[in-house]
């Protein structure tokens, strides 16, 4: 996506090429499929944390950093497809979602190839990067299901809110970041530093996200706003709303996130009780408390100027509205 400049581009335009070259397949309508996904954009801020992460750490063997960056964006693009699918997300990247364009069991199946072609990468690597890799995507599919499982309860608590985002956002993010450290045979404390840091990072990347369902314009997003909204997804924002909503009417916003099959009017109602209510600016400073944590958790790494593009990273995080 070219307009974010942290310093890696020439190692990014080396992820994109390895990624192309792995979604090759004898099947034209696979391959049509996985690149139409591949091809949208995407602000490739995994692939950023791995090379970024590698390079602060005095990594050198800079082709297998791209190997795994490759292999890290190749199972984001693989779970958006299948989100899109379970949240009834109609647009992504700015286009069709794919399983609306190419149909459910194309795009099913074009996730599941996603998913193995990344393992085809990684799995040439050291057994930790490995189980690394296998355990977060585990807890990703565990982050789902508890996610859907809390759908419409307006019983959720905080804490089940922070551990669902941590094992469907944070701990892919802070993977990538530790198996670079692994890469770079850093010391493990260092290593520990960036995954910290991507933990953090993932945390406020996510309550970013989050805000940005309530408060987010559909064209800059790429993906329609409100569909937490109209799944009864319980975000950090309704959260506060539904515990601290002394501005509006919470028994109104209650019974309107246990509704199911919400009509777009419901789900215009419950985003503007949600602005209404000040639990946006909350959770935003929640992600900003991550935000600090990040920043704080390079402390024992060295200054250099991948570990200045880390920090400017946290901030593009906290204000982005792509
Ligand atoms: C979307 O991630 C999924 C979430 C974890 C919120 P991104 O916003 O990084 O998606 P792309 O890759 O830039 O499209
Ligand atoms: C992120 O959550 C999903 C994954 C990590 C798979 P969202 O459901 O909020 O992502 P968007 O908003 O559809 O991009
Ligand atoms: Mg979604
Ligand atoms: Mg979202």
């Amino acid at each position: 996506m070219g307009s974010l400049d942290f310093g890696v581009a020439t190692e990014l335009a080396l992820v994109e090429a390895r990624i192309r070259e792995s979604i090759v397949t004898e099947e034209p309508l696979l391959h049509d499929i996985a690149r139409y996904v591949i091809e949208s954009g995407g602000k490739r801020i995994r692939p950023m944390v791995t090379l970024l992460a590698f390079r602060a750490l005095g990594g050198t063997e800079v082709r297998q950093a791209v190997d795994l960056a490759a292999a890290f964006e190749l199972i984001h693009s693989a779970t958006l497809i299948h989100d899109d699918i379970n949240d009834g997300g109609d647009m992504r990247r700015g286009r069709l979602a794919a399983y609306k364009k190419f149909g459910l069991q194309n795009a099913l199946v074009t996730g599941d190839f996603l998913f193995v072609k990344a393992f085809g990468i990684g799995g040439r690597f050291d057994d930790d990067i490995v189980e690394i890799t296998a355990n977060v995507c585990a807890a990703l599919a565990e982050g789902e299901i508890r996610q859907k499982r809390h759908a419409h309860d307006t019983g959720v608590t905080r804490s089940e809110y922070l551990d669902i985002i941590q094992r469907k956002t944070a701990l892919p993010m802070s993977a990538g970041a530790r198996v670079a450290g692994l890469l770079a045979n850093a010391r493990l404390e260092h290593i520990e530093a960036v995954g910290d840091y991507g933990i953090n990072l993932g945390m406020a990347f996510q309550i970013v996200d989050d805000v940005l369902d309530v408060v987010g314009d559909a064209s800059r997003l790429g993906k329609p706003p409100g569909t937490d909204v109209r799944e009864g997804n319980v975000t950090l924002v309704t959260i506060h709303a539904l515990n601290d909503g002394s501005a509006i009417d919470v028994r109104a916003l209650e019974r309107l996130v246990r509704k199911h099959r919400k009509q777009d009017v419901d789900v215009r109602r419950v985003l503007s009780l949600l602005r209404d209510s000040g639990a946006v600016e909350k959770a935003r400073l929640d992600a900003q408390a991550y935000g600090q944590l990040a920043k704080k958790a390079l402390d024992p790494i060295a200054d250099s100027d991948a570990k200045a593009s880390m920090i400017r990273l946290v901030d593009y995080v906290l204000s982005r509205d792509t």
